[in-house]
């Protein structure tokens, strides 16, 4: 037997048993006559005693020879500790050991095995092995783990079926880049992996499954950031004969399962808000509701007062950061502002107000507004003395953008956003399609087979250009802290407006048919209506822990440029594997 117990296990009561315990050597303390190895597993940390008066030469030599990392086996009794401690549970007794062999020998790690490792990212993900080994790593999988197990309790609780979906399809469009896998028995032709099991949920709907779940890997081949993978985990969920309150509803429901059965947190109802309100108020249609600070919007009071830079603008639009004013010299917004013209922002410039704590305005455009102007734009903010107003002024999408990255630095430097303080929220009513200037053609906001607004169908079939652009969907995202938990839809489910949208997003006939045909013929065959929502379930795990990198809840994830510098992949393949997969090698394109 290699154990009778786990190192996490042992307690004051134990005292006086005889234990067998496996592991690996955390750290070891030798005073010569003394040694002192604190054991650790997936369980905990148990400390092991050597004792020269007690152990034999060889056992004491034993344990000398061991180092960090070591997987070793001992044998003992269990004896109440002189020196205690209250950090690990198993802090009140030790291990006197009797018997000890060393299973496997270590090298010394390339990093420290500690909570806090001295270990940067790249070579914690080289040597991801040792990396899970570390508490705080290993904690965030066994919380996915518990999540996952919570999720289809709550699922399989309430009617659904949990159905696997292919990994080798055909692409479907998703917004990003297929990854594609070349098929040896039909040469020339590919795989696409599966960037959503959106078309084959709705087929489930089509085949009568009435309510579909899936945890299931995504593959999507986009630009890495800390909240996204080229492969990811859904939640993944169609239902029939529903509407969108039902689906919200029911999603709901699993959310606030999920936050009360692995963090004790209590959600209260969600708050709903359309995209149009989330837009003006926020500038974006994930808003982070934990803190204020919304826009007020000054269009009306401070255009065509001679301010060039307001009446050249389509939208004049600020936010009252409180208790700010004094906090800011001039050089201070002044850093603020070059923070804003950074590319990643583009701002082309930024004005403030001073609320003076006597009433008075200090402002960047005293030239151009005195103080009675000042005075209405204060009580616009409902601003008090002290308060520091930040205003833009441009073209209005752009404009909410730029002030929304501002409201959630200004959030941010003002500690306004709690990381486990938990703000979920319903973004709804999405538009439809987006127009893409560069492009020049309609994309589809959520996907293509999202459906238009029941009032809004008649339009979008018989509708003009312009017509398009105002069509909203029943479509909505779940969003929890300024993060988009998830999104879905209720789905097109008739070949004649489906064939539309198609036609919209700018397919022919052709292609259309080429691409879904087995789709829009599977509408054909009494189709019920059915919509559904996927969470992406890597995010969902870092929100619940306060992190913004899903990384860590991802056992083996890829780094930066989308390598697994573990295995090394991606990697070359052999000459052989390109000819049985009617490809060409670099080799032989550069030949001719
Ligand atoms: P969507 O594309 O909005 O919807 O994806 C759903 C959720 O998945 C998560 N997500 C990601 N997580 C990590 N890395 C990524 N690269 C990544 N991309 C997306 C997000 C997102 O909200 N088929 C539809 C769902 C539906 O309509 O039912 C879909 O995939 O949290």
């Amino acid at each position: 037997m290699y154990r009778t117990h786990k190192n996490g296990e042992l307690r004051i009561e134990h005292v006086g048993q005889e234990v067998t315990l496996c592991g690996w050597v955390q750290t070891i303390r030798d005073k010569g006559f003394m040694i002192w190895i604190d054991l650790r597993d997936r369980y905990g940390i148990t400390q092991l005693m050597f004792n020269q008066d007690v152990s034999s030469s060889e056992l004491m030599e034993a344990a000398k020879s061991v180092g960090r990392e070591f997987v070793v086996k001992a044998t003992g009794k269990v004896i109440e500790r002189s020196s205690k401690t209250d950090k690990i549970p198993t802090g009140d007794i030790e291990v006197e050991v009797t018997s000890f062999e060393i299973l496997n020998a270590s090298i010394t790690p390339p990093f420290t095995i500690e909570d806090e490792s001295d270990g940067g990212d790249e070579l914690r993900l080289k040597y991801r092995y040792l990396d899970i080994r570390r508490t705080p790593v290993r904690e965030k999988l066994i919380f996915r783990s518990k999540l996952a197990l919570e999720t289809r309790k709550y699922l399989i609780g309430d009617d659904f079926v949990e159905v696997e979906t292919p990994f080798l399809i055909k692409s479907t469009p998703e917004g990003a880049r297929d990854f594609v896998v070349p098929s040896r028995m039909n040469p020339g032709q590919f795989y696409a992996l599966p960037q959503s099991p959106q078309t084959f949920k709705q087929i489930l709907m089509v085949a009568g499954m009435d309510k579909y779940f899936q945890i299931v890997k995504c593959f999507r081949d986009e630009d890495l950031r800390a909240d996204r993978q080229p492969e990811f985990t859904q939640i993944d969920c169609e239902m029939a004969f529903v509407t969108q309150d039902d689906i919200l509803n029911t999603f709901e429901g699993l959310t606030k399962h999920l936050f009360k059965t692995t963090l004790d947190v209590d959600l209260g109802d969600f708050p709903r808000m359309n995209y149009d309100e989330a837009m003006s108020r926020y500038g974006s249609d994930k808003p982070d509701t934990r803190f204020g600070m919304e826009f007020v919007e000054l269009t009306d009071i401070a255009k065509g007062k001679g301010f060039p830079v307001f009446d050249a603008a389509e939208i004049v639009v600020g936010i009252c950061a409180e208790g700010q004013a004094e906090s800011y010299s001039n050089k201070d917004i002044k850093k603020l502002t070059e923070w804003m013209q950074r590319p990643q922002i583009g701002a082309k410039g930024m004005i403030n107000v001073k609320v003076n704590a006597d009433g008075t305005f200090k402002s960047s455009v005293d030239k151009f507004f005195d103080a009675d102007a000042l005075k209405t734009w204060a009580e616009k903010f409902d601003a008090k003395p002290g308060d520091l107003l930040l205003i833009m002024a441009g073209e209005t999408d752009k404009t909410r953008k730029q002030l929304n990255e501002l409201r959630l630095e200004m959030g941010n430097r003002m500690e306004l956003r709690d990381p486990m303080n938990f703000k979920p929220l319903w973004v709804l009513d999405f538009p439809l399609l987006e127009w893409d200037e560069d492009s020049n053609r309609f994309h589809a906001m959520h996907h293509p087979f999202t459906s238009p607004k029941k009032a809004d169908v008649e339009r979008m079939l018989n509708g003009d250009h312009e017509t398009m652009k105002a069509l909203r969907a029943d479509a909505y995202d779940l969003v929890i802290n300024g993060v988009e938990i998830g999104g879905g839809s209720i789905r097109i489910h008739d070949r004649a407006l489906q064939a539309r949208n198609f036609k919209l997003l700018g397919f022919t006939d052709e292609e259309a048919e080429d691409q879904f045909g087995f789709l829009m013929g599977a509408f054909e065959y009494g189709a019920p209506p059915h919509g559904g929502i996927a969470f992406g379930f890597d995010r969902l795990c870092s929100v619940m822990n306060g992190v913004t990198s899903i990384r860590d809840f991802i056992a083996f994830p890829k780094n930066n440029q989308g390598r697994d510098t573990m295995i090394d992949a991606p990697s070359l393949i052999h000459d052989e594997q390109y000819d049985e997969l009617f490809l060409k090698s670099t080799a032989e394109v550069a030949a001719e």
